[in-house]
């Protein structure tokens, strides 16, 4: 790290680059420096990459890290497994789309010999020509069964004999799929595969709050495909990711400030990044030659991160506030506030009141009635249905993320809406 300057030090394009390198809201980390608080997690894909047949599905949360977390073990574990391709699904998604994609993928990053006379004989089986020297593909193969799909993973994913390693293909966002026919094709696949003793592993990430909603419930998913779950971060997981970056781009926060971050982030390491960024961005413009952040760049970060949050939390934002009247605004925040994801009208409700209070050029709603008739109604698809009804009388945010930006809409409004957990 030595190698790298302090921001005054720095050109331009070389902070850009810098800082883009250890900071990425919406990149992947790759780099197992990179993953903060994610050991057990990469234990088990590392013991499922270890055992034959063996297949993993990733589920969590949008954004708590997972694409992170496979590309991470790829790289960390690449004397037992390698990249061969990954895929993302789309609604609409077939079977055969995603096998076109994983070839395609495969091809163009020089994962298979195009010049490979055997190979070329092969694929010509399955009505493929591999043309020109970038090996672009016109066709698409058509796949009907899923053995037909097993034999073609082995034609384009041979054994590597001298270091034993498996290829490794991610499917990712498998959550997407609406497709039951393509999700039942690949649970299958996954299974022949391991069935077949192919070289090849199946990693499948994707949303969930139960995997059982995801694939389903076979009695036999078991023994070819381990489930690994990831949570939210710990908070000191997320204060590691912002010193990791502090510190490699030179400057310091302290430590107030690094636990309003993950309190702010509630878990979601994107907010760490996006935050940093922000952060850092400000203090190369207006302080180069400090090393400690200042409290005026630390909020000019995170108000220029609250503002140019991912559009799909500013919709989600604007759609459930800006009715007509601005009053669902501080509604919103007292359900982000305090450390409970999920909380029970009495205790949102006096939360208002303590937030309203702090606010004194804002009129507060004026009754109990009134209050849960806003409530209720950022339930409701005509507010985005950003709220969800739990348990009689408990709410809680349909969306985590969107919890997470609202504390960092209301912190930089001046409003803290408290602690998170700290526990490690
Ligand atoms: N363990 C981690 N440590 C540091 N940063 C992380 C970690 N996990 C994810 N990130 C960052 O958080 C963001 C979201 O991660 P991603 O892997 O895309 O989540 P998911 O696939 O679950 O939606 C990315 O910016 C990524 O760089
Ligand atoms: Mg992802």
């Amino acid at each position: 790290m030595s190698d790298y300057k302090a921001l005054g030090d720095l050109e331009r394009r070389a902070f850009v680059d810098q800082l883009n390198f250890f900071c990425h809201p919406s990149e992947e980390v790759s780099n197992p420096d990179q993953l903060m608080g994610r050991d057990r997690a990469l234990n088990e894909l590392r013991d499922s990459f270890e055992t034959n047949g063996m297949n993993s599905f990733v589920w969590g949360l949008r954004g708590v890290g997972k694409t992170s977390l496979v590309h991470t073990a790829c790289a960390k574990f690449s004397d037992t497994v390698r990249l061969a391709a990954a895929v993302a699904c789309e609604k609409g998604s077939s079977s055969n789309d995603l096998l076109n994609d994983i070839f395609r993928r495969v091809v163009k990053d020089g994962k298979v010999d195009i010049k490979d006379k055997n190979l070329a004989g092969k694929l010509s089986l399955y009505g493929l020509t591999l043309s020109g020297s970038g090996g672009k593909l016109r066709e698409r193969v058509e796949i009907d069964s899923v053995n037909h799909a097993s034999d073609f993973l082995s034609t384009i994913l041979t054994a590597d004999f001298e270091r034993r390693r498996d290829w490794v293909i991610v499917v990712d966002e498998f959550d997407q799929l609406e497709n039951q026919d393509t999700i039942d094709f690949f649970t299958a696949l996954a299974k022949q595969i391991s069935v077949d003793k192919l070289p090849v592993k199946f990693v499948f990430c994707g949303v969930a709050a139960n995997l059982n909603d995801l694939i389903g419930s076979h009695e036999s998913v078991d023994r070819y495909l381990k489930a690994v779950e990831l949570k939210p971060l710990l908070d000191g997981h997320i204060i590691d990711i912002s010193k990791y970056v502090a510190f490699n781009m030179k400057v310091e926060l302290h430590w107030g400030q690094l636990t309003r971050i993950a309190q702010i982030a509630a878990g979601y390491p994107h907010f760490a990044h996006v935050i940093m960024n922000e952060i850092i961005r400000a203090a190369y413009e207006q302080t180069p030659d400090a090393i400690d952040i200042s409290a005026e760049v630390y909020r000019f970060g995170v108000q220029r991160a609250a503002s140019g949050a991912a559009t799909r939390l500013q919709n989600a934002y604007d759609a459930a506030t800006k009715k007509g009247t601005d009053k669902y605004i501080e509604v919103l925040w007292s359900v982000a506030d305090g450390q409970l994801l999920e909380k029970q009208f009495k205790s949102i409700r006096d939360d208002y009141a303590r937030i309203m209070g702090a606010r004194a050029d804002r009129k507060a709603l004026s009754n109990e009635t009134h209050f849960r008739n806003h409530l209720n109604a950022l339930c409701k698809p005509s507010h985005g249905s950003v709220l969800k009804r739990g348990k009689v009388g408990w709410y809680k945010f349909a969306d985590p993320m969107l919890r997470s930006y609202v504390r960092m809409i209301a912190f930089s409004s001046d409003m803290d809406l408290g602690e998170e957990s700290f526990e490690n």
